[in-house]
Formats: C-alpha cells, sequence, structure tokens
C-alpha cells in the first residue's frame, strides 16, 4: 500500500524527445509504497523565471509559480529525468529548479540522466545545483547510447542498471520527507 509520493519529472521539453520513453523505464520501477504523480516540463510550461521577488522568500505572485511550489510541497521524494545537452542538464530543468526555494530543502532527489556515457557531465552539474538548494541527492543510473539506450529511446538496461535504479528508490523511499 501507498504510503508515500514520489514525483518524477521529465526534464525534456523537446517535440521529438525521448525523455517520456525513459521516464516510462522508470515508473515501472516504481516500489508500491509510493503514490507515484508525473510532471512533464513541457506539460507544465514554466516561463523562464518571472517573479519580481527573490525565490528564496517565497512570496509568489503567479499562478504558474504557486501551481508549481504546490506540487513540490506535497511530495516527498523527487526522480528527475533528464538529458544532457552539451555537457550540462537541459535550461528548462534549470529554470524549474530556480524558480523555488524552500520547497527543495530536505527533499531526496534521485536523478536518472541519458545521454552519451550516461550523461555523466550533466549528472555532476545538476549535483552542485541540487545541493545548492539543500536538497538530499541521491545516486540514480545514468542512461547511455550504444548500451543501455537507443536513440530512438528504447532501453535496453543491464542488470547493473535496473539494480542501480532499484537502489535509488529504496534509498529515496528511507529518506522520504514524511
Ligand atoms: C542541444 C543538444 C545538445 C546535446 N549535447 C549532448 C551532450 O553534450 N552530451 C550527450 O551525451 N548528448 C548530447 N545531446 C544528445 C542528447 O542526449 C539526445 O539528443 C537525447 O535524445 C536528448 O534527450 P531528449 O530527446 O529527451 O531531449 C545533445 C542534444 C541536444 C538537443
Amino acid at each position: 500500500m501507498a504510503t508515500k509520493r514520489v514525483s518524477v519529472v521529465i526534464a525534456s521539453t523537446r517535440p521529438h524527445r525521448i525523455g517520456h520513453r525513459v521516464a516510462q523505464w522508470v515508473l515501472e520501477a516504481v516500489p508500491p509504497e509510493f503514490e507515484v504523480t508525473v510532471h512533464d516540463l513541457r506539460e507544465l510550461a514554466l516561463p523562464f523565471l518571472d517573479e519580481p521577488g527573490q525565490p528564496a522568500d517565497g512570496d509568489y505572485v503567479h499562478d504558474h509559480t504557486r501551481r508549481w511550489s504546490a506540487a513540490m510541497q506535497a511530495t516527498d521524494a523527487l526522480v528527475l529525468v533528464m538529458p544532457e545537452y552539451n555537457r550540462g542538464y537541459n535550461a528548462a530543468l534549470k529554470n524549474a529548479i530556480d524558480f523555488l526555494y524552500a520547497e527543495w530543502e530536505g527533499l531526496p532527489v534521485g536523478c536518472v540522466g541519458y545521454g552519451w556515457h550516461g550523461a555523466s557531465f550533466a549528472k555532476s552539474a545538476l549535483r552542485q545545483t541540487l545541493e545548492r538548494v539543500k536538497m538530499t541527492v541521491v545516486d540514480g543510473p545514468g542512461l547511455a547510447f550504444g548500451t543501455t539506450l537507443s536513440q530512438e529511446g528504447e532501453v535496453t538496461a543491464d542488470e547493473a542498471q535496473e539494480q542501480s535504479l532499484a537502489d535509488m528508490f529504496a534509498e529515496l523511499l528511507a529518506r522520504a520527507r514524511r
């Protein structure tokens, strides 16, 4: 029975993205203790940060910010499914993180990256941001083109990647906020 809530964020917003296929692989591994909600940044369609105040003050004037804030306050753990772009993570994800501040503190987060070399550059850049906003970062798998992921988004994960995903969820469950 589900006792905790996890949010899975699809970070890519490209029309012909593969992010939703990677997210499907992630969703199939969610343990039954988690009630899961998917947040698709393409559907969320946040503008570039347009709050007049500092996010750290939490004094939001826009409905889109309040909705995003409420969604993140309501979750006990987070999974970011994100591509590597130019050795970083994608801009829509950075923008979505920058919109909020207090909501992130203490929130356990796992990152599932995908790209060449398992999105290692993007994952390391993302870790710095997540630690800056005081999230609790949990290791997650990185899918790599040519071995565990096709460029069309078919996941061909090996045992090690499946185990890494299961370990990530187990750790998120152990550290879940409420
Ligand atoms: C703007 C851009 C930059 C990219 N740069 C990298 C990169 O630095 N490293 C990498 O592994 N893949 C890179 N790629 C390839 C992406 O990992 C690949 O296109 C992937 O499908 C992107 O995820 P998405 O389809 O869900 O948007 C880049 C793709 C784009 C669109």
